[in-house]
């Protein structure tokens, strides 16, 4: 069987009768890009095959122009585990796709592949590149690697080499292309009361986004959706632009944590000139799928203030 043929497309530059249906049976203007941002699949026991499934059935009708999958694609970076997540991702829509190691993709109690070979099976059914970049028409994604298999059990690392090659690439980007990051592990907390700890030196590492105007960081780890800015996290800093952060929940295992227990999700993401909206879904056995469950709004760059007049 082939792979499931990507759906119709509207036209991005659209006019009062190029409009798709969306999600919310609503008519909407088509976006300049639309992303299906999956997480923390967790191949092997916690997965679950009827929420897999209600992934695979969803995605075409979502219409995007790329995915992301931002890590823990297995549970114990198994050799099957990988084989199964390769024939998931198989399934899903024919687009452009980015892909990031989480910490449950490199062996925990396999040492020796652990110090010495950590992304080897990673490499051979998920992607040989780990730090990927994907030039779309409109946006500029940058994947980052922040597994740190020699130094951390399951938090990450990122290297300032990593922030070296983002800047360089961002330097170069197309004027109004949006600019993404996504790593597995997390730059800032989740609001709520759970122990999570960001990466070291994160607050380091965006404020080195924010000078590189990146607009969004997606990430995953965490295994419950938050959708924020960093300026809730890391106020004072660059308080004129902060950069939205979209964290998927587990979209496929019965690994969620917090308000997303026993929760699955994830987000679709769609950008435009002025303005980035993100829609969380959630999976619900009795609607035996996901369905919208939170729409954010956030405003792209700089606004310009309306011009004063006297009252
Ligand atoms: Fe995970
Ligand atoms: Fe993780």
């Amino acid at each position: 069987m082939g792979l499931p043929h990507y759906g119709t497309k509207c036209a991005t530059r659209f006019t009062a009768t190029d409009l798709c249906r969306n999600e919310f049976t609503m008519l909407r203007p088509r976006p300049l890009i639309r992303i299906l941002h999956l997480s923390d699949l967790h191949f092997g026991p916690p997965y679950l095959p009827e929420v897999g499934d209600a992934v695979v059935k969803i995605a075409p009708k979502l219409n995007a122009d790329a995915i992301v999958v931002s890590g823990d694609f297995t549970q114990r970076a198994k050799r099957d585990q990988f084989e199964q997540a390769q024939e998931f991702l198989r399934r899903l829509p024919n687009v452009p796709r980015l892909y990031v190691p989480g910490n449950h993709d490199v062996p925990l109690y396999r040492l020796k592949e652990r110090f010495f070979n950590p992304h080897g099976l990673y490499k051979e059914f998920i992607s040989t590149e780990l730090n990927p970049v994907l030039f779309l028409e409109h946006a500029i994604i940058v994947g980052l690697d922040s597994t740190a298999p020699k130094s951390a059990i399951s938090n990450g690392q990122i290297f300032s080499w990593q922030l070296e090659a983002t800047e360089k690439i961002f330097a170069e980007a197309p004027v109004g292309a949006a600019r993404i990051v996504v790593s597995h592990h997390h730059f800032a907390p989740a609001p709520d009361t759970l122990n999570d700890r960001s990466m070291p030196q994160a607050k380091r590492a965006v404020i080195r986004f924010v000078e590189d105007k990146v607009d969004m960081i997606l990430g995953g780890h965490l295994h419950r959706a938050y959708i924020g800015n960093t300026l809730d996290i890391y106020p004072g800093v660059h308080r004129e632009r902060g950069i939205v952060i979209v964290q998927s929940g587990t979209s496929t295992s019965r690994r969620g944590r917090g308000r997303e227990r026993e929760k699955n999700s994830f987000n679709v993401i769609d950008i435009d000139a002025d303005t980035m909206k993100i829609t969380h879904y959630m999976y619900f056995s009795s609607e035996a799928g996901f369905v919208p469950e939170s729409q954010h709004l956030f405003p792209r760059g700089l606004r310009q203030l309306p011009a004063e007049t006297d009252p």
